[in-house]
């Protein structure tokens, strides 16, 4: 027997060095240690030897499992020792790497100025209101004193959806919904997309405007003056001057276009104003009276201002854009240079 056991301790050693895997560790065990094991068959065995020597090769036999046991946990503590240094390898943080930038998002060059002017406005007491997108031929031309057949009509290329439906060609008819609905005072700013099937450097199909309306007792072109002068100065710079210059719009009379003084040249004259020392910046007028009265409010007792701005043409003009088209193409070469 203990020449088997020689053969066995030769085996199990040459067994362990060859492990290579937990699984096989496991083999291991079950082939030598398990209940079914070689060390186990041994100790059945010893009913076999001699009376005399059953002590004693019980004992051997004892001491080759402790031995084979010791081998064995060694070996376990080695591969887990193994296993937690490669693990900690692998997760090892190389803090000298440069770090994966996130870019922070930011606002679109137009809602910059939107805010901007929205800005302004409220702090002067303007509520906002916003009419739809789509609209129909009363609000966006008839009841603006722009009848059917009208030339004005031939101002704006219009989209039209359906027989007297168009997306609508300015803000304008918010003034209508809004003086239906309520009667003076009003203040209100209305911002919105507009459509107009018109395409070059300086249009877009598609483009924004922010319609402003005044009507109480006693407004004059002098409060326009005096609200828009506080807009571009705001927009602009503090020395910037307006002026107004006779225009036509059909819902206004008398109707002024809205020019600033250059903001580059300080008005001496230089490329961006032609040379003429102004750039026109916006529409505005006296409410027509024949509007009142389309919304049910006594011209003779009310008067009111109204404007419209380009909010494409106040940005461009504010960051010397050159082309409308920049400014919806969402190319982040451009857009980024907006990060505040
Ligand atoms: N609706 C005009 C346009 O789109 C702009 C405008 C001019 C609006 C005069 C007004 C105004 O309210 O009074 O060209």
């Amino acid at each position: 027997m203990e020449e088997q056991i020689k053969v066995l301790r030769q085996q199990m050693e040459e067994a362990l060095a060859a492990v290579s895997s937990k699984d096989e560790l496991a083999a291991f065990w079950q082939a030598y240690l398990g209940k079914n094991g070689s060390i186990a068959a041994l100790m059945k065995g010893l009913g076999k030897v001699d009376k005399e020597q059953r002590p004693v090769m019980g004992k051997v036999i004892n001491q080759f499992k402790a031995e084979a046991e010791e081998k064995y946990q060694a070996m376990r503590e080695k591969m887990e020792a193994a296993e937690l240094e490669a693990a900690n390898r692998s997760e090892q943080v190389d803090i000298t790497m440069p770090a994966t930038r996130v870019s922070a998002g930011a606002l679109h060059p137009l809602t910059l100025v939107k805010n901007q002017i929205v800005d302004v406005f409220a702090g002067m007491g303007f509520e906002i209101f916003e009419g739809p997108e789509i609209e129909d031929d009363d609000h966006n031309f008839t009841r603006l004193n722009v009848a059917k057949n009208h030339p004005a009509r031939d101002m704006q290329d219009t989209f039209y959806v359906a027989e007297d439906i168009v997306l609508r060609t300015h803000t304008s008819g918010a003034q209508i919904r809004v003086m239906d609905a309520q009667q003076p005072p009003i203040k209100i700013l209305a911002p919105g997309r507009v459509f107009r099937s018109d395409s070059d450097a300086t249009h877009s199909p598609m483009f924004h405007q922010m319609e402003g309306l005044v009507v109480d007792k006693n407004i004059t072109l002098c409060d326009l003056q005096g609200m828009l002068d506080k807009f571009v100065q705001a927009m602009f710079g503090e020395g910037i001057r307006t002026r107004l210059r006779p225009s036509y719009f059909p819902f206004t009379e008398p109707s002024v276009e809205v020019d600033v003084s250059c903001f580059e040249c300080g008005g001496k004259g230089c490329g961006l104003c032609k040379g003429t020392g102004w750039i026109e910046v916006l529409g505005g007028g006296i409410v027509h009276h024949k509007v009142l009265e389309n919304c049910g409010i006594d011209p003779n007792v009310y008067s009111g201002f109204a404007f419209g701005i380009g909010i494409e043409r106040i940005t461009m003009l504010k960051y010397g854009i050159n082309n409308i088209g920049l400014l919806f193409e969402n190319d982040l070469r451009f857009l980024k240079q907006f990060q505040e």
